[in-house]
């Protein structure tokens, strides 16, 4: 287990008054094992230590209905069709999005989620090599167009990741346990949706250790902020 390491938040800018903020929605991708749940959780701490309002979600779950879900499509005894968890997916996101996400954003807090629509083109549409546009549509619709403001996306080899993974107790999980050659594809397909959406998503080198991770991370998502709230 990498610990947070919360000491790497004291060299970070505090942030400006928590009072009055807008919100903000950021999510933070990768593929299994990249680091995604270790970041977010050290991300959401160091930024409520500098006072903001700070909301960690993740997918698939964040409500009642979005954890019976990800117990289906992670459930390595169920077999279903790749629509069919695609449907799982979305109807967990639509409910976390309504629920959630807007209820949060609204509210001006920093919205951190644990994988989002990203996700779903990475793993549905470059994995299973489901169709990228009507996926692109019904993600839409999942979301009522819920674009994040910001991606973090964590990149490591995906024998990296998987080897992280096997470090981690589970009671299996249907998609993460699928092979190499899948998860390759899943990588490429988020390198590809970043070349794609620069303007929204910014690739962090996953392979470094937990705290370097961490202050890129958390770099990122300052200077972020400073530029929104300069208008720039
Ligand atoms: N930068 C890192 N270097 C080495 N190990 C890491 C790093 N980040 C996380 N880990 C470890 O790798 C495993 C998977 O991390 P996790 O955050 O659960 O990944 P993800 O949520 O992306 O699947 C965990 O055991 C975690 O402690
Ligand atoms: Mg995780």
């Amino acid at each position: 287990m990498v610990e947070n390491r919360i000491g790497e938040c004291e060299s970070m800018p505090a942030e400006a008054d928590a009072a009055g903020e807008q919100g903000a929605f950021i999510t933070v991708e990768g593929g299994d094992g990249a680091g995604k749940t270790t970041l977010a959780k050290s991300l959401a701490e160091c930024l409520r230590q500098s006072g903001r309002s700070v909301r960690l979600t993740f997918e698939p779950g964040g409500t009642s209905l979005g954890t019976r879900l990800r117990a289906l499509v992670l459930d390595p005894e169920l077999e279903m069709g790749d629509w069919d968890e695609t449907w799982l997916f979305l109807a967990a996101r639509a409910s976390h999005v309504h629920d959630v996400l807007r209820p949060a954003i609204a509210n001006g807090e920093l919205v951190f989620s644990d994988r989002f629509s990203d996700s779903t083109l990475a793993y549905q549409g470059y994995g299973r090599g489901l169709d990228l546009e009507r996926l692109r549509r019904l993600s839409d619709e999942a979301t009522q167009g819920l674009i994040p403001d910001l991606t973090l996306l964590l990149d490591v080899p995906a024998e990296v990741g998987l080897a992280r993974t096997r470090t981690r107790s589970s009671d299996g999980d249907r998609i993460g346990d699928a092979d190499l050659a899948f998860h390759m594809r899943v990588n490429a397909g988020f390198r590809a949706l970043a070349l794609e959406h620069g303007e929204r998503i910014v690739v962090i080198d996953a392979s470094l250790d937990a705290s370097s991770v961490l202050l890129n991370a958390l770099t990122t998502v300052n200077d972020w902020l400073e530029a929104r709230s300069s208008g720039t």
